[in-house]
């Protein structure tokens, strides 16, 4: 099994997600530790109670991006690590960090990218007037959110939706989404390759098997 570090900066329910499926002893990985840059994230706690190793780097109190990082990747090599998987890690990564984790670090985007980078990607469809919306696992690259993309679930957009009633609908998605995109990098079924993502099995690319 592949050793999994998560990354969080709050709730936590993405992570809930992975935790979950990697219970199951078939998960092709295993999540080894649950990191946060902030000591008041909800989703340590959720960790720690499952019995997984929950640690707090606080970006506060370090002089620069690259110091935080320096801790971060201390944290990081003390648990071995195989994979990274951002799950609501609201920091960016310095160039360097990204490089150093190419191909081997995920994140999942509530949107389907490339529409709607960034933040509040919700109100931002629901203003667009999409009707259809989602979210995106993805390697991470240097330019946020733009890395090769692994896995996307859609979800419609119903009329009376609020941000909040289509980020519920989104996060379930999400949910599911994050193991499946985790489970074919972990096994090898989806790599990084020349910038782009490569699938030896073809059905693994196609979006009906989501
Ligand atoms: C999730 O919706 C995730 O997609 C999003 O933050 C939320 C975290 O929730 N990530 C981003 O916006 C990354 N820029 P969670 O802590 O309950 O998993």
């Amino acid at each position: 099994r592949k050793r999994v570090a998560v990354l969080i900066s709050g709730r936590g329910s993405n992570m809930e997600a992975l935790l979950g499926a990697a219970s199951e002893p078939s998960f092709p990985a295993e999540i080894v530790a649950v990191i946060s840059n902030r000591e008041d994230a909800a989703g340590l706690g959720l960790a720690s109670r499952r019995g997984v190793e929950a640690i707090a780097v606080p970006h506060r109190g370090h002089a620069d991006r690259q110091a935080h990082e320096a801790a971060l990747s201390e944290a990081l090599a003390a648990h071995a690590p195989d994979i990274i998987c951002l799950a609501g890690y609201m920091r960016l990564l310095t160039p360097d960090f990204v490089a150093q984790w190419q191909g081997r670090m995920i994140n999942i985007h509530p949107s389907l990218l490339p529409a709607f980078p960034g933040l509040d990607t919700h109100q931002r469809a629901l203003d667009a007037g999409v009707r259809i919306h989602g979210c995106t696992v993805h390697f991470v690259t240097e330019k946020t959110d733009e890395g090769p993309i692994i896995a996307q679930a859609a979800v419609p957009v119903l009329a009376g939706d609020d941000a909040n009633s289509l980020a519920t609908r989104v996060l379930l998605a999400e949910h599911k989404l994050y193991p499946l995109g985790l489970e074919l990098v972990a096994t090898g079924k989806a790599r990084m390759s020349e910038g782009r993502t490569a699938f030896s099995d073809p059905a693994d690319a196609s979006a009906e098997q989501r």
